[in-house]
């Protein structure tokens, strides 16, 4: 049986690496990454285990390697990371390769909460991954379009970083509102895993392709912590109404786009509270053999 060749953008990112693997891990596909020159000393481990390397960059200046990259490729996986000059218009570069190459599916960066039901402007990179959709939806040609959808990262850097649910550091856990909404998270690892399951997937995909490790409200996140980490000392900040939320954001983008990064992360996390970005019919059980990490498990793990 003739291998699939997954192309990979963004393979030396956090979690395209854990792609990477994960392509590699599977005994029918070959990978192919597409990687900045200046970056390509971070590939040796991948190039190690048979990846094959195409330099260039999905920039303006740079049109012959994406279609390189292409060629012969059965699936196109973007895992890149940046602005609307990456996320809308490179991306829409890869697309349109991947669509004169005759690919067979796309898998653009999303990996989010559901971006398609978030509404405009209350996550600037959400606006950004639905104009590269629409975009995409018009100018696909044959190509399958298929976006991971994992709700937020259950990991270190994500539930307990960037949207900082529960600050390992200071045994603290927030909330705005009543926490009572459901929400959705997956590792990078397991996330990784399933992407390379739709990579390599000869049956037709849902467009949007969403799963979950684990889907709790912010009470059983709570009792999650205290029985995996077995400490008691969990202290509870209840920050305001979702309300208050909404002003605090609203007074920080005040600030300008130099304030960015202190309220993406409030952004997210509204859209996790209020519901808006929940994702509804959890598609795990599509790959069975994947069993993903719960946020119980995570911590115990971690040691958190
Ligand atoms: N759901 C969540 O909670 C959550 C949280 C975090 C991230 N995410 C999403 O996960 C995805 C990956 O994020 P990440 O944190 O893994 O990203 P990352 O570690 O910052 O990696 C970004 C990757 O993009 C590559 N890249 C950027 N611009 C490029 C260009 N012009 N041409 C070629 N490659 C380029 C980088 O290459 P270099 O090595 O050359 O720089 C790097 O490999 C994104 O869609 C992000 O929004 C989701």
């Amino acid at each position: 049986m003739s291998k699939q060749t997954v192309a990979l953008v963004g393979g030396t990112g956090h979690l395209g690496s854990l792609i990477a693997d994960a392509v590699l891990d599977k005994p029918d596909a070959q990978l192919r990454l597409f990687v900045r020159p200046g970056s390509r000393p971070k590939t040796e481990g991948l190039e190690k285990r048979g990846a094959r390397v195409v330099e260039g960059d999905i920039g303006p200046n740079d049109s012959r390697a994406p279609a390189s990259l292409c060629e012969g490729a059965t699936t196109i996986i973007s895992a890149v990371q940046g602005g609307p000059d990456v996320i809308i218009e490179g991306q829409a570069r890869l697309l349109r390769a991947a669509r004169d190459a005759g690919v067979r599916r796309f898998i653009p960066s999303d990996f989010s909460l559901d971006l398609f039901k978030v509404k405009p402007g209350q996550i600037d990179t959400s606006d950004w991954r639905r104009q590269f959709a629409t975009l995409a939806d018009a100018e696909r040609g044959t190509v399958e379009v298929v976006h991971v959808l994992n709700g937020g990262f259950l990991d270190r850097a994500v539930l307990f970083g960037f949207i900082r649910v529960i600050d390992v550091e200071t045994q603290t856990a927030y909330v705005w509102g009543d926490g009572k909404q459901p929400m959705d998270w997956t590792t990078y690892f397991d996330t990784a895993r399933y992407t390379a399951e739709v990579a390599t997937d000869e049956r037709p995909v849902p467009r949007a392709f969403k799963i979950a490790g684990d889907v709790l409200n912010f009470d059983s996140i709570v009792r999650a912590y205290k029985t995996g980490s077995k400490k008691k000392l969990l202290r509870i900040e209840r920050l305001g109404s979702l309300e208050d939320l909404d002003a605090h954001i609203d007074e920080l983008k005040k600030a300008g786009p130099a304030n960015f990064l202190t309220y993406l992360p409030l952004m997210y996390y509204r859209s996790i509270l209020n519901g808006e970005g929940k994702l509804n019919e959890l598609m795990n059980d599509r790959y069975p053999l994947i069993r993903p990490t719960t946020v119980r498990e995570y911590i115990e793990r971690e040691g958190l």
